[in-house]
């Protein structure tokens, strides 16, 4: 009995001195940041296998010790001593595998050095339990042995950061939870329509910490990259930034991707899924358009097919069943509206795709008896519509104050109609308006100060009005300078105008 324990005290001697050692290097910079191929790193590898012994153990030891204080006459406490010695070997053990794994993989991130020293400061505690438990007082040693166990509780948390990610245990927690625990509560994505996702927080970053974060992220700086937000994208890492907005070409990020899958450098690395088609032509897309940080889908155009099919996609998959059925009601609802509109009114409403909630309006069939009053029954559905044409329509300026209220219209025909054009300016709230036909109406030269607020303008059309002459349009061109006002061609512009209008023509 008496050279086991003296045996034990060596080996508890020794691990403390060898401990104290590594505490010594490791604040010696032992972690420097360069992988060593040699043995460090084959048997550091054994580092995530070992570690699971001291946790098993201690969680035994703990048991053993507690079934010992409630009920004295336990044989349990007898097997104590065994465990602890156990528990001090294998504690040993998995600092020494985690050092000559960190040493040989060449980490050298703060998390990996918190993480180095927590796992020394354990062995630490369970030697000095191991001490402590041959003592006739027990008192400190419980005291430590909790203590220790929330070391360790810690310490194999943080290991686990640093293979899975900082928040690993807590990403899919309940909000409550993550409120408890001081963390960040991410605002369920109440997003109704296609057009109202915001392409950076939910196109862009999702696929980006799908695959990419954990490794490219502040604890985890991977060729210095961190990609946790727009500013590590665009700050980059050791060869500059990783996106440059309307440069696809000197994106490095894009350029990773879409390298060959076996080359070397190729991300995601280590036969990790690469990114879909999909994917990639959205990120391209992203860039494309300048890697903006907040803007939303509806900001943009039509977007490209592939990247329209990507997002409908991503769009689905945020919709909960209920609220995907939900949808399709309203749907089915608006169409029902306006088909009877169209039934009782004879204008023509067609859809811009089958399916699509953007709509085109048509009055052809109608014209003169379209008016005001019609406008008004349709004004519930204002923001369906992205073209209207309403020429030859008995439209008057009062009814420009409801037009103001289809938002989304893109192009509007107003050719032909009694417009006085004292109103247009109204139109000012179309913020995507950019084409607008006047062809044939009755505007006066009053219209010039209204129409020079519609600075949306792309495509304004003047034929046989009062402002085809040089005075209306010279005002007009310096108040709309990137407008193409069209004219007929009979009228002659001064010299410099007709400068200006050549320049409109040929870009
Ligand atoms: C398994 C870890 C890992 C994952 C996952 C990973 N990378 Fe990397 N990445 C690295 C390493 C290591 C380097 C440094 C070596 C190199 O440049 O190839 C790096 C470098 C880069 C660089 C160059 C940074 C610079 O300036 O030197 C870019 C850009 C990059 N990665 C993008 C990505 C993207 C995009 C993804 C996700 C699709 C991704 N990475 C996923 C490990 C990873």
């Amino acid at each position: 009995m008496a050279t086991k324990n003296r045996s034990t005290l060596v080996i508890q001697l020794l691990g403390g001195v060898g401990m104290l050692g590594l505490w010594w290097l490791s604040g010696y910079s032992l972690l420097d940041g360069e992988p060593q191929d040699t043995l460090w790193r084959f048997f550091g590898r054994f580092h995530p296998v070992v570690l699971h012994l001291p946790i098993g153990l201690f969680v035994l030891l703990a048991i053993l010790e507690i079934i010992g204080l409630r009920r004295s006459d336990s044989k349990a406490t007898e097997l104590v001593p065994l465990v602890l010695g156990i528990t001090v070997g294998v504690t040993l053990l998995a600092v020494a595998t985690g050092t000559m794994l960190a040493y040989g993989e060449g980490a050298k991130e703060p998390l990996v050095q918190e993480h180095m020293r927590n796992g020394i400061w354990l062995a630490m505690a369970t030697i000095m339990l191991g001490v402590m438990r041959t003592l006739p007082s027990r008192g400190t040693y419980y005291m430590l042995l909790v203590a220790t166990a929330g070391l360790l509780f810690w310490t194999s948390h943080q290991g686990g950061s640093i293979t899975h990610g900082r928040d690993y245990l807590t990403e899919h927690a309940p909000d409550s939870i993550r409120r408890l625990l001081g963390l960040e509560v991410e605002e369920s994505v109440k997003v109704k329509r296609v057009e109202d996702l915001v392409v950076f927080d939910h196109l862009v970053q999702p696929i980006i910490e799908q695959n990419c974060v954990s490794c490219h992220n502040p604890d985890k700086l991977k060729g210095e990259l961190s990609l946790e937000s727009i500013e590590g994208h665009l700050a980059g890492g050791e060869l500059g930034p990783a996106v440059v907005p309307f440069d696809v070409e000197a994106s490095e990020l894009l350029f990773r991707i879409t390298l060959p899958q076996d080359d070397k450098e190729f991300m995601p690395p280590d036969e990790k899924t690469p990114l879909n088609a999909g994917e990639i032509s959205l990120l391209a897309w992203w860039i494309e358009q300048g890697a903006f940080s907040d803007q939303t889908v509806g900001t943009f155009g039509p977007l490209p097919v592939q990247v329209d099919d990507y997002v409908a996609a991503v769009f689905a998959e945020m919709l909960s069943p209920e609220e995907r059925a939900r949808m399709q009601e309203e749907q089915q609802e608006l169409y029902a509206a306006l088909a009877g509109i169209r039934a009782e009114h004879g204008v023509l409403i067609l859809p811009l795709e089958v399916g699509s909630d953007q709509f085109t309006l048509e009055t052809n069939a109608v014209r003169k008896a379209f008016d005001d009053g019609m406008l008004m029954v349709l004004a519930p559905h204002a923001q369906n519509f992205v073209s209207a044409d309403l020429s030859g329509t008995s439209l008057t300026d009062a009814g420009i104050a409801t037009l103001a209220k289809f938002v989304r219209l893109r192009a509007l025909n107003l050719s032909r109609t009694a417009l006085a054009g004292a109103t247009l300016g109204q139109l000012a709230a179309l913020s995507e308006l950019e084409s607008l036909n006047l062809y044939g109406t009755k505007i006066d030269a009053g219209a010039v100060d209204q129409l020079a607020q519609l600075t949306q303008l792309k495509q304004l059309f003047l034929f046989q009005t009062a402002l085809e002459n040089e005075d209306a349009l010279i005002r007009l061109r310096e108040a709309l300078p990137d407008c193409d006002i069209r004219v007929a061609a009979v009228v002659e512009p001064l010299p410099e105008a007709e400068e200006k209008s050549k320049d409109t023509e040929t870009s």
